[in-house]
């Protein structure tokens, strides 16, 4: 090799090293903020407009399906909570440079739209009925947990017997739901906050 040679690798080498530091630096991971934890979002009830006694039904409905919702939260846990919760047990490789960056995201925006921190009734875009809903599609159409989290976490997905228990319990719970205002002639609002979707469930009639 010639002189020229070597002081022109050297060169290379240092413009590597340099834009290595760079990138590590700025995609050091930082924590998730998980404190401003439950901010002032509460549960949608949608109880507006329903007089006291549909009012009262519709809570002891979501009263029961907070009971069972115990039998399948664990499902949800190993399978959606790292990105729809406030928990802050994250897998290891979350701290990892760009996977962090990339988690980060996941988490806050997986979070705006389903926050299962607390339980039922959740927190996010939209009432009972249609987080069920959104929660219905996502799965069934393998949306939900996200692909490229599977790859590092295949326990996560939902399939045999426990994708069919998670889908009753849903099915079970979205019916309850709209039982109470059947039976009383309530219309089912959309919430302003509601994602577009189409209602797979008999949502709009
Ligand atoms: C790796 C992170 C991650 C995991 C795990 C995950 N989600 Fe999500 N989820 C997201 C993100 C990010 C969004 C918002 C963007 C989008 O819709 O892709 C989202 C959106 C949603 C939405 C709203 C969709 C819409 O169009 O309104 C629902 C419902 C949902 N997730 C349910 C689930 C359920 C149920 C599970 C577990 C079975 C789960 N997710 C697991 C990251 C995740």
């Amino acid at each position: 090799m010639s002189s020229s040679n070597q002081s022109k690798s050297r060169k290379w080498t240092i413009i590597v090293i340099i834009a290595l530091v760079i990138f590590v630096v700025f995609t050091w991971p930082k924590p998730v903020e998980r404190e401003q934890a439950l901010e002032a979002v509460q549960p949608d009830l949608d109880t507006a407009g329903l007089s006291p006694e549909v009012q009262a039904q519709l809570m002891a409905a979501y009263d029961s399906i907070a009971l069972s919702f115990a039998t399948v939260e664990p499902i949800f846990d190993r399978s959606c909570y790292d990105c729809h919760s406030h928990r802050d047990k994250l897998p290891w490789y979350f701290k990892m440079p760009v996977v962090n960056g990339m988690m980060r995201d996941h988490i806050s925006e997986g979070r705006e739209h389903l926050d299962f921190t607390g339980g039922f009734p959740f927190r996010g875009k939209g009432n009972q009925r249609e987080l069920l809903n959104d929660m219905k599609e996502e799965i069934d159409e393998h949306k939900m947990p996200l692909e490229s989290y599977l790859w590092m976490h295949s326990d996560a997905k939902l399939e045999g017997p426990v994708f069919d228990s998670v889908m009753a319990w849903i099915n079970h719970s979205h019916e309850l739901i709209v039982s109470v205002y059947a039976s009383n002639g309530a219309p089912m609002k959309e919430s302003p906050e509601a994602t577009e979707h189409e209602h797979e469930m008999g949502d709009d009639d």
